[in-house]
């Protein structure tokens, strides 16, 4: 009988032990690819895992619910911590896992912030003010801590991907970047952490999000270009649900965030919107 528990990754917290286990599998050859998580571990972070392991001889993953990307009223202290589960679920895929405390990551004195521009300020920067700041610094650290090779990303969190991207290629991290497509559940709502706070009925609602997304490619395919026609037909999709509340629900040029009137070429249609107190982010690329 074959044991799982033995195929578990190893865990570690001392920054001196995943220098060495990284220096050692670099050493034999191995490229080694990043995996950066806040853990509750789900089919989404999988897919970039196993991206990740399709690529590289040594995955590691971090899991760390970073205090710093959240706001004052955020979820921070209720975020799902569920460790044993995790390295459950990465069995058999990565090599090594990356749980530091707080103290290691920020030790007393800390004062250096990574600030990154203007894909940083709208949408999610607008109503997260301080979140960026706390997910570039925390980036660029994993970064420097595990030297990897190659970083994965998921698009779900669309601006994120292109917050760090923007960060690699003006700091020149000698790091490469992807990004991986969205995970979804059967009905269309991607695979998110934060799921798991929505009761029965805001799971149901929820799906809205993903319905938006497709009305608007619906629309696009159907001919129609203009911004405010197609986010003034998701926004009516998105509150047929009794719950919802939307934050945001826009049109932007996909590498500058900047808002677009038209859907010309490549447009990216990103969306924000709270289900009772349960805030979810979704996003898709429309192509005229
Ligand atoms: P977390 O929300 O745990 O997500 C870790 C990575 O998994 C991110 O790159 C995210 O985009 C990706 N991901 C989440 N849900 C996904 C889905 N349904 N499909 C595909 N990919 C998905 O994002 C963070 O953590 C943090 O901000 C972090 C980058 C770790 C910095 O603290």
């Amino acid at each position: 009988m074959s044991d799982a528990s033995s195929l578990r990754p190893i865990c570690i917290t001392a920054v001196e032990e995943l220098r060495q286990r990284v220096g050692r599998a670099r050493r034999e050859g191995r490229k080694v690819g990043l995996v950066p998580t806040m853990g509750a571990l789900h089919a989404g972070h999988l897919s970039l895992v196993r991206a990740s392991r399709a690529e590289c001889g040594f995955t590691v993953v971090t899991i760390y619910v970073n205090p710093s990307q959240f706001g004052p009223s955020e979820d921070y202290r209720r975020y799902p911590r569920t460790l044993e589960a995790d390295l459950d679920l990465l069995a058999g895929w990565a090599d090594l896992v990356f749980a530091p405390e707080n103290e290691a990551v920020y030790p007393p004195g800390f004062a250096t912030w990574v600030d990154v521009g203007s894909v940083a300020e709208p949408f999610e920067g607008e109503f997260r003010p301080t979140h960026f700041r706390g997910v570039a610094t925390i980036v660029l650290k994993l970064f420097n801590l595990v030297g990897a090779d190659v970083a994965y990303f998921g698009q779900k969190d669309y601006q994120q991907a292109r917050v760090v991207q923007r960060m690699v290629e003006d700091l020149n991290v000698p790091i490469e970047l992807r990004v991986c497509p969205i995970v979804r559940e059967p009905d269309g709502l991607a695979m998110s952490s934060r799921n798991v706070y929505l009761n029965p009925g805001e799971r149901r609602q929820a799906a809205v999000l993903c319905q938006g997304l497709r009305m608007a490619e619906n629309l696009v395919a159907e001919g129609c270009r203009d911004a405010g026609e197609i986010v003034a037909r998701v926004r009516a999709a998105i509150q047929a649900a009794p719950d919802a509340r939307i934050d945001y629900v826009a049109l932007a040029d996909p590498q500058t965030l900047r808002p677009v009137s038209a859907v010309e070429g490549r447009t990216v249609l990103l969306l924000a919107v709270r289900i009772g107190a349960t805030r979810l982010i979704d996003n898709c690329i429309l192509e005229a």
